[in-house]
């Protein structure tokens, strides 16, 4: 096999990052050279686009035998329970996050694998961190299961970088928008399915209160962070644990505000649940300088320009983007 070539699997392909994950990658590599892999039947939008196996990573021996036959490089680890699902069943949240990152880790130890990504999440902040400008090194105190996870899964990177030399790099996504795929059961949800109710029924009900501020970004900008991040020099990596990233924050009050600018006539109403008190745990606004500073991290989309993008999408349009 020619050296520079990569063979990329990626695991958790049919969720909302993987779908666009496995596609950007397949312009890349090409379609053959990404192995898509999940639990669920292959993603309508990946059908013919290249090769799909099913795949449960808890499994390490059948993960370890693809890995093998199909002379896999590089693995992008996108399985996961996300915050909302986790703060339901903590338990499986906690053996499916940690036992799918070990087996991958080992596996990328033992077969001396070139590159494995990880995604962690702003949700490894907790209430005892700063809300504003949350910075890349701060008390770290998560308060979900997801949170703890994620911060344990930072730590297990960080250790089989420096004690096994294992090419593992990994990003805190923010909350992330999309009109490809669904999103999987996060606290952020709600800032996706605004969009899919303000079309449908010019109305939505959210599940967190108007003044809720979190950090979100456009999945556009989430997947050029990803292979940047993958494709720069290891001497300009400096963050093993995960670099902090962000583009944008806002509420629901503001992102109905923007939303209204197309769609005049919609309305939005509140009514806070559980998930509440998990938003209210995490940072307002991230401070992302380092992944700035190192392999020179900009987003493009703010909340504007990400609303606009994501109604011409859904709605072809014809939701008034001549009001903007
Ligand atoms: P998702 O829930 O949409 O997708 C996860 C995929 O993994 C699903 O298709 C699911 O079927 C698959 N999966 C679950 N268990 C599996 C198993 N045992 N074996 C194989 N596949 C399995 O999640 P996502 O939003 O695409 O998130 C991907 C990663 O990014 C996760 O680690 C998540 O924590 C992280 N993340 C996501 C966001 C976000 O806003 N979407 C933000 C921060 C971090
Ligand atoms: N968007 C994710 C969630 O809400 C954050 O990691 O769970």
């Amino acid at each position: 096999m020619n050296p520079s070539r990569q063979r990329i699997l990626v695991i958790g392909a049919c969720g909302q990052i993987g779908v666009e994950l496995t596609l950007a990658l397949r312009q890349i590599h090409g379609g053959n050279d990404v192995i898509a892999s999940d639990l669920r039947d292959e993603h309508v939008l990946l059908r013919g686009t290249g090769p799909y196996v099913g795949l449960d990573v808890m499994n390490k021996e059948m993960l370890h035998v693809l890995v093998i036959r199909h002379n896999i490089t590089q693995i992008y680890l996108l399985a996961a329970i996300l915050s909302a699902t986790g703060e339901k069943s903590p338990g499986l949240a906690w053996h499916i996050n940690m036992q799918s990152l070990i087996h991958v880790l080992e596996i990328a130890k033992e077969e001396g694998l070139h590159r494995i990504y990880w995604p962690s999440s702003i949700a490894v902040f907790g209430p005892s961190s700063p809300r504003q400008s949350t910075p890349q090194h701060t008390t770290i105190e998560p308060s979900t299961v997801y949170g703890i996870s994620k911060f344990a899964g930072e730590r297990w990177c960080e250790y089989y970088h420096r004690k096994f030399g294992v090419d593992v790099r990994s990003l805190r996504y923010p909350g992330l928008i999309s009109y490809k795929s669904e999103p999987g059961g996060g606290t952020t949800d709600y800032a996706v399915e605004i969009f899919h109710q303000a079309i449908r029924q010019g109305s939505y009900t959210c599940f967190l209160g108007p003044e809720t501020f979190l950090p979100m970004m456009y999945m556009p900008d989430a997947i050029r962070a990803t292979i940047e991040l993958m494709q720069a020099d290891p001497s300009r990596i400096t963050v093993r644990s995960s670099y902090n990233l962000s583009a944008m924050s806002f509420s629901p009050a503001g992102i109905a505000e923007a939303i209204q600018k197309h769609i005049p006539g919609f309305r939005i109403s509140y009514a806070a649940d559980y998930r509440q008190q998990i938003a209210d745990s995490w940072p307002q606004s991230i401070d992302d300088r380092e992944a700035r500073q190192d392999w020179g991290w900009k987003p493009r989309y703010d909340l504007p320009a990400m609303v606009a993008d994501m109604l011409k999408n859904l709605d072809g349009g014809s939701a008034g983007s001549q009001n903007v």
